[in-house]
């Protein structure tokens, strides 16, 4: 019903992953291939593509009046596909989730505050936190059965009477952690103890694998739901990135009227009718496609894990639980990081992200976003079965 095997010329389309990939990378190839960027080469689902083809036909841009359809329609879909209860009295809306979060810590901290973050985790979150002049307060994951869990007693006693914030990523990115209800419970109960506002970026939660259960935070921790904000979008979901629309939710009437003062004083109050547009158009009619896409990603996800060992010997992918972001530990490839560096973009010509970009603990892995057709993928991982030949000549041996 939706051909996801369609690939999409997106050379010199103003896209980022694409047309970055030279200027970012240094990776001067013209057939290069980006799997760095979260953004999807799949094309939206229809419903998005109608919704936007009648704007653009009436041929009318001026300023967008909130109705407070889009809100509703967030609502409807948490409550349809997370079983989570939102009241759209609790929305906020931002122009994504990173400017999201600048706001939030503009609008709940002081310059200097810290700001908790369980790296390796999602770059812009070190970004935004420094760019805002607060500190970021590094609390590091542990591996544990192939996935990520966080060290509470840690988080505990790294905490100083400047930390105000906990930057949680749920799912998890990288990683693709599904953070169960306990855990989930467990951090939140931290965060009530030590007075901590939890701020749950919940962007990846459409995206989980194999029917894993997203538990949205303010499933988990009801009874701590005063102290949280999270952070909702369709733009991961749907490939709507460019849409530039997010939510901020929140049930505490006085956090949230904090934050929609710092929303106002940015002068970010009124929005872009195309990406509200587009975004509410999918949160309406993209489940068919949303169900079709996540099968087409796990079965990118078992040929990508299943092949990168083969061809990589001693490459070692986390087993992706959601998200499209594939995180790969190559230590036990005996290998320098500069040199699977080097292989990746000069052998391969592929754009990946580098993993000490997530922060502590990233340094010998590699993010490799696998959410594209599957000729690319399939020459993408012919390519980078090149670059490492010479690893497995020497294995056979
Ligand atoms: C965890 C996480 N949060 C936020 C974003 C970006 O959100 P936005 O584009 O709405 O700022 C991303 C994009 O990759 C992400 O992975």
């Amino acid at each position: 019903m939706f051909d996801f095997d369609r690939v999409i010329e997106r050379r010199g389309t103003h896209s980022t992953k694409w047309d970055m990939i030279a200027k970012l990378s240094g990776i001067e190839a013209p057939d290069a291939l980006p799997m760095w960027v979260a953004d999807m080469d799949f094309a939206a689902p229809p419903g998005v593509t109608e919704a936007l083809m009648e704007e653009v036909k009436r041929a009318t841009h001026g300023y967008y009046a909130d109705t407070g359809s889009w809100a509703a329609a967030l609502v409807e879909w948490m409550k349809r596909r997370h079983k989570l209860t939102i009241d759209p009295a609790w929305v906020s809306q931002t122009p994504g989730i990173v400017s999201g979060l600048g706001l939030i810590l503009q609008a709940t901290t002081e310059p200097g505050d810290e700001v908790v973050v369980f790296p390796p985790a999602y770059h812009a979150f070190r970004k935004i936190i420094t760019a805002n002049d607060r500190r970021i307060l590094d609390v590091q994951l542990v591996e544990k059965d192939g996935r990520y869990c966080m060290d509470l007693a840690a988080l505990e006693a790294r905490l100083t009477p400047r930390t105000k914030v906990v930057f949680y990523c749920n799912p998890h990115n990288p990683g693709g952690t599904v953070w169960t209800a306990e855990e989930t419970r467990a951090l939140a109960a931290v965060c009530a103890k030590r007075n901590l506002l939890l701020v749950s970026d919940e962007i990846h939660c459409d995206l989980t694998l194999d029917g894993t259960v997203h538990v949205p935070a303010l499933t988990a921790a009801p009874e701590h739901a005063d102290r949280i904000i999270s952070c909702f979008a369709a733009t991961k979901t749907f490939n709507l990135a460019g849409a530039h629309a997010g939510a901020c939710v929140t049930p505490n009437a006085q956090l949230k009227q904090n934050l929609d003062q710092r929303i106002m004083a940015s002068g970010l109050s009124s929005y872009n009718s195309f990406g509200m547009i587009a975004t509410e158009a999918a949160w309406r009619t993209g489940e068919a496609w949303l169900d079709a896409l996540l099968l087409y990603l796990a079965r990118n996800r078992d040929a990508f894990e299943t092949r990168i060992k083969e061809i990589i010997p001693g490459a070692r992918p986390m087993r992706l639980a959601s998200t499209y972001l594939t995180w790969v530990d190559f230590s036990g490839t005996g290998l320098a990081p500069e040199d699977v560096a080097d292989r990746v973009a000069s052998r391969a010509r592929i754009f990946a992200s580098p993993g000490e970009q997530f922060g502590p603990g990233g340094a010998t892995w590699l993010r490799l976003n696998i959410a594209m057709p599957r000729p690319l993928l399939d020459e993408a991982l012919a390519r980078l079965a090149g670059a490492f030949e010479d690893l497995r000549s020497q294995t056979r041996r």
